[in-house]
C-alpha cells in the first residue's frame, strides 16, 4: 500500500516555530516517526512538503494511479485554499486531513477546512502523533 503525506506551509519549521502551540519535535523528528511507522506496518510511504500552494495541487495531481491513499496537513492552506480541495476531489483517493495543534480550540479564522472536505477523517490536537494515528487508520482501512 503507497501513502502520500503531504505537508503544507511552515511544517518544515517545527520544533522552531511556536513550540507552545507545535511542540518541540522537528519536522525530522516526524519525518523519522512516519517511515518508522511505516516500515513495522508494511507501508510504502512518501513524505512531502512545500510552502507552495501550486507545488501542491501539483503533487496531489501526481498521486493519481500512484498512490493508493493521501494523509495532509495542508497547514495554513487548510482554512484557504479551495484548490487543495478540488485537487483531492479530482484525484478521489481516500484521504486523512491531520492537524498537530487542536484547531479547533483555536481562532475563529482557522474553523473552516476546505481541504477537510476532501477527507474522510481528520485528526487534530495529537501532535506529530497524529501522522501515526493516520497511517495506521488508512492501514485498517485499506
Ligand atoms: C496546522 C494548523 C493551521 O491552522 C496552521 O496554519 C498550521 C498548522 C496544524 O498542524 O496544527 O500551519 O495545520
Amino acid at each position: 500500500m503507497k501513502i502520500l503525506v503531504i505537508n503544507g506551509p511552515n511544517i518544515n519549521m517545527l520544533g522552531i516555530r511556536e513550540p507552545d502551540v507545535y511542540g518541540r519535535e522537528t519536522y525530522q523528528d516526524l519525518l523519522a516517526l512516519i517511515y518508522k511507522t511505516a516500515e513495522e506496518n508494511g507501508l510504502d510511504v512518501e513524505c512531502f512538503q512545500s510552502n507552495h500552494e501550486g507545488a501542491i495541487v501539483d503533487k496531489i495531481q501526481e498521486a493519481y494511479g500512484i498512490f493508493d491513499a493521501i494523509i495532509i496537513n495542508p497547514a495554513a492552506y487548510t482554512h484557504t485554499s479551495i484548490a487543495i480541495l478540488d485537487a483531492l476531489k479530482a484525484v478521489s483517493l481516500p484521504a486523512v486531513e491531520v492537524h498537530i495543534s487542536d484547531v479547533d480550540s483555536r481562532e475563529d479564522f482557522r474553523q473552516i477546512s476546505y481541504a477537510g472536505m476532501a477527507c474522510e477523517k481528520r485528526i487534530a490536537g495529537q501532535g506529530i502523533d497524529g501522522y501515526r494515528q493516520a497511517l495506521l487508520y488508512l492501514k485498517s482501512r485499506l
